[in-house]
C-alpha cells in the first residue's frame, strides 16, 4: 500500500510526532515536512497516506501542502529556485532576475531543467520586501539580487 513510499523509520517519526499532539491535526506541517524529505515531493499517494495518519480529511492535507510554497507538490530539481515578484520586488527588478535565471539556466518558469538540477518558479513575498530582489534556493535566502550575484550564488551551489 503506500505507506510503502516511506521507510519505516520515517513513519515511526510521523507517528510520535503525531502522538504528541491532543489534536492530530496540529502534527500536520512536521509530518508533511518528514514526507516530502522522504519522498522528495508531496505525491497524491504522499498526501492521501498523511490524511490516513492524522485521521483528517484528504481536502485538508492537499490545501495546507498547496498553501506553503516551502511544499513541493510535484517532482522537482534538486535545487528549487523560488523568485518572489510581488510589488516590492517587482519594483526591484525581479522580472529581470526571473529572466536571467530562465535563460541562464535554460528553463521557462515552472519548468526544471533536462539534468533535473533546477527547478524554477515565481512566488509571492519571501519576507525580504525592503531587500528585493529575493529569492530561495531549497532553505536558504538571498536576497538584493543582481546578475552577478547570481552566477556566484549558483556557482556555489554543490
Ligand atoms: Fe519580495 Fe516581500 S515583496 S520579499
Amino acid at each position: 500500500m503506500s505507506e510503502m513510499i516511506f521507510r519505516e523509520e520515517a513513519l515511526q517519526e510521523m507517528e510520535r510526532i503525531r502522538n504528541r499532539y491532543p489534536d492530530k491535526r496540529a502534527a500536520l506541517i512536521p509530518v508533511l515536512h518528514i514526507a516530502q524529505r522522504e519522498a522528495g515531493y508531496l505525491s497524491s499517494d504522499c498526501k492521501e497516506m498523511v490524511a490516513r495518519l492524522l485521521d483528517i480529511p484528504p481536502v485538508d492535507v492537499e490545501g495546507v501542502a498547496r498553501f506553503y510554497t516551502m511544499f513541493k507538490n510535484r517532482r522537482m530539481g534538486r535545487y528549487l529556485i523560488q523568485v518572489c515578484t510581488t510589488l516590492p520586488c517587482a519594483l526591484m527588478g525581479a522580472e529581470q532576475m526571473v529572466d536571467y535565471l530562465s535563460h541562464k539556466l535554460n528553463v521557462k518558469v515552472g519548468g526544471t531543467t533536462a539534468d533535473e538540477r533546477f527547478s524554477l518558479v515565481t512566488v509571492q513575498c519571501l519576507a525580504s520586501c525592503g531587500t528585493g530582489p529575493a529569492m530561495m534556493i531549497n532553505g536558504d535566502h538571498f536576497e538584493n539580487l543582481t546578475p552577478e550575484k547570481i552566477d556566484n550564488i549558483l556557482a556555489e551551489l554543490p
